[in-house]
């Protein structure tokens, strides 16, 4: 398959590159003029950008590609929970309208696959379906989770004539299962961080519980990057024929926040009860002073289950490395010095 992929230079893009590589596809990396390109081998850049009306412009001598494209892969985003409205809208909302205007162009396309996040229904409670997606005139508890939904909205209301469209809706990716790598130390690892800071500076012998913003039965629907990539590889490769389809991609075993940390706490050698008390408001203040975005709260309470319906359907063969052989060696990335 001919692909053109945005975001390829990204956290999960380099590795979906590879793991599409080794698939045989031909792939077409749209990056921005004055990027870093990566040095791969078989794989062909286009020079361009998803803020722009025109993602590869007018002009460009790069527009030649597209009669060649059977599908299309948008993955470009701004992924940070503290940057502004407009900066996350410009990039999420108008780049997937500017993806879609570009995928129309496209003469043979065949698929599109459009990359949004698990935390696209913050206002759902109890289990979410894949083909649900909440309205978005409710509150959003952070702006890049309001225009990941706006962006979502976008694609499912803009369905092209004669290509299926497939909605990947990644959990809380994490460094890959083999050896704990990561380039992005967000999310979880803001706590990781947090348990290391308290180990090094001694205080946790003189606390004798650990409070933290955390609901007990909290899931935390974690992913390795690694199996990330192989998962939507495989998706790409293995088409079902649906016109929309919407997987949630998280692993198939439950884990709990709380189990995520204490386990966490265990294996960093700071063995102390944890405390869960969920009143946000209680521990916001202090986030800022501890460098973790108070937004990620949210994250750590959310009262959702990610059904699995639809990924186990279509491919029941997708199956995540367990939480006990992947989790020791992201804690041994980081106690080598790597946060
Ligand atoms: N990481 C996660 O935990 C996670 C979880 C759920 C969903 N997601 C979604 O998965 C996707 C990929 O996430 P990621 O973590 O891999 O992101 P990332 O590491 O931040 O990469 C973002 C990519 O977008 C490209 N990009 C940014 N602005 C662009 C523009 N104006 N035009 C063209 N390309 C542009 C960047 O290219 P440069 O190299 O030029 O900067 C980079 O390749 C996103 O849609 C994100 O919302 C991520």
């Amino acid at each position: 398959m001919k692909i053109l992929i945005t975001g390829a230079t990204g956290f999960i893009g380099q590795r979906l590159v590879k793991e599409l590589l080794s698939h045989g596809h031909d792939l077409f990396l749209l990056v921005r003029p004055g990027s870093t390109k990566p040095r791969l081998e078989n794989v062909r850049y286009v020079e361009g950008n998803v803020e722009e009306s025109d993602v590869i412009g007018a002009l460009s001598p790069f527009k030649k590609i597209l009669p060649e494209i059977d599908c299309l892969v948008h993955m470009a985003a701004l992924y940070d929970l503290t940057a502004t409205l407009p900066e996350l809208y410009l990039k999420n909302v108008v780049g997937t309208q500017n993806v879609i205007n570009l995928a129309k162009k496209i003469p043979r396309l065949k698929y599109f696959h459009y990359f949004s996040t698990y935390a696209v229904n913050p206002q759902l409670k109890g289990k979410v379906k894949e083909e649900e997606l909440s309205k978005s005139e409710h509150p959003f508890p952070d702006e890049y989770l309001r225009t990941k939904n706006d962006a979502e909205h976008i694609v499912r209301n803009q369905l092209i004539d004669g290509v299926q469209t497939i909605i990947h809706r990644p959990g809380v990716i994490i460094g890959e299962s083999k050896t704990g790598l990561t380039d992005k130390l967000n999310g979880p690892y803001y706590f990781l961080n947090f348990i290391l800071k308290l180990k090094s500076s001694g205080l946790h012998h003189r606390i004798p519980v650990l409070p933290l913003p955390l609901r007990k039965e909290s899931l935390l629907p974690l992913l390795p990057v690694d199996t990330l990539a192989n998962w939507v590889a495989h998706i790409i490769t293995h088409p079902k024929g649906h016109k929309l389809r919407t997987y949630h991609e998280v692993s198939q075993e439950k884990i709990k926040t709380i189990q995520f940390i204490e386990e966490g706490m265990r294996l960093l050698g700071v063995e102390r009860p944890i405390l869960p008390i969920p009143m946000e408001k209680l521990f916001s203040p202090f986030f800022p002073l501890l460098k973790m975005p108070p937004e990620i709260i949210f994250y750590m309470q959310q009262g959702i289950e990610l059904d699995r319906s639809q990924i186990m359907n279509d491919y029941p063969e997708l199956k995540a490395p367990k939480f006990s052989e992947y989790f020791p060696k992201t804690i041994q990335w980081l106690k080598e010095g790597h946060l």
